[in-house]
């Protein structure tokens, strides 16, 4: 079974669908955290939090500006005292065995930290330097970092004169200089520009690839969705939803749609007892005159393709025809809002 299975087994247990297996418990996570809490003065900003991140698993935490990712991010790091509650990296203890967890981790911030007068070299050896990292072996990985990031060419040039997208890749290469086995990503592609975000996405799963672990926090949906194993919903310091893109989907009901394009146009006679007859049979649904358009939601994929064949066959037999039909998956952006949705109304996740 594969770990991505297994933290999606896992996933699912914390939102009540099934049970890990005894394999799976013993699994030892990466990234975990056991009733983590942080106060300033007396406004909770992270909230028992219980994450399990997976070897070799890119999570993303997904939140609002406040929702308390960066916060998070400075407690697993050690820059952050947790108000209470603990958390383990690769099985040290944060707490008491800080100086162990902090080799294992690198951590890129939501700030580019180099030094602008340095060369692109010259801000890696610093860091390998900072780690206590021999030349030899130093030099070979700045070397191959340089590569990775597509700055082999740039090594010697001031990093002052470097775009916004090369700056960030020459930090992250900084992050994994020690070769660290968790790495930290507080909105890695934040003010880039597309081909900029897109660079750094193919560096993310190349390092995933290497078995790096990842936490990233981001804004970004579709940066989610396009790389993560998990996400994690992260709202006012509480997780309050957790899976694959797919579970999430999963959990939000009537998003899902179908959408039938009628060749002919009818009055709105027909087109009401058309509707009628198609909500008594197939659920909710309306019809989009600008488009003439017959639109279905359908809460499973199951029931989707089930409801798409019956209600095509049903328009055959009626004949009533149609041009084209698609279906529709909800996008995270939609997920994320009926999940916030759900929690401002108090509903469980
Ligand atoms: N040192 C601090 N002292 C007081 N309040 C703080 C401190 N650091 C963060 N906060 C508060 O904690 C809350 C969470 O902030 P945090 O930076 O963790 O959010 P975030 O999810 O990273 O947001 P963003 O997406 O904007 O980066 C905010 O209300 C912030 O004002
Ligand atoms: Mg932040």
């Amino acid at each position: 079974m594969s770990k991505l299975t297994n933290a999606t087994k896992d996933s699912m247990t914390e939102t009540g669908m099934s049970r890990p297996t005894s394999g799976d418990e013993l699994q030892q996570a990466a990234i975990q955290t056991f009733d983590l809490c942080k106060s300033f003065g007396d406004r909770q900003v992270v909230d028992h939090l219980n994450l399990k991140i997976y070897p070799g698993e890119l999570y993303a935490l997904l939140g609002d500006n406040g929702a308390g990712k960066t916060t998070t991010i400075g407690m697993l790091t050690t820059l952050l005292k947790p108000t209470s509650g603990t958390f383990s990296i690769c099985g040290f203890d944060g707490r008491k065995q800080p100086e162990k967890a902090k080799g294992m981790f690198g951590i890129v911030s939501q700030d580019i930290a180099i030094y602008q007068e340095l060369t692109a070299y010259e801000n890696l050896k610093f860091i390998a330097d900072l780690h206590g990292i021999k030349s030899g072996i130093a030099n070979e990985r700045i070397k191959d970092l340089l590569q990775r990031a597509g700055l082999a060419d740039r090594a010697h040039d001031r990093a002052g004169v470097f775009s916004g997208g090369m700056q960030r890749k020459l930090t992250i290469a900084g992050a994994l200089l020690h070769s660290p086995r968790v790495l930290f990503m507080d909105e890695p592609t934040v003010g880039l520009d597309p081909a900029s975000r897109r660079q750094i996405w193919e560096s993310l799963k190349e390092f995933r690839a290497m078995g790096v672990t990842i936490l990233l926090t981001t804004h970004y949906l579709e940066e989610a969705e396009l790389l993560a194993d998990r996400i994690g919903v992260f709202r006012e310091g509480r997780l309050v939803a957790e899976g694959t893109i797919e579970e999430l989907r999963h959990q939000i009901r009537g998003i899902r749609g179908i959408a039938v394009r009628l060749t002919e146009w009818h009055d709105s006679e027909r087109i009401e007892k058309m509707m009628a007859e198609i909500r008594t049979l197939f659920g909710e649904a309306n019809f989009d005159h600008l488009r003439n358009t017959i639109n279905l939601s359908q809460p499973g994929d199951g029931e989707l393709v089930n409801t798409l064949q019956r209600v095509l066959a049903w328009l055959s037999d009626n004949k009533i025809s149609f041009s084209r039909f698609a279906t529709s998956e909800p996008t995270l952006e939609e997920v994320f809002l009926a999940i916030s949705t759900d929690v401002n109304q108090g509903g469980a996740v």
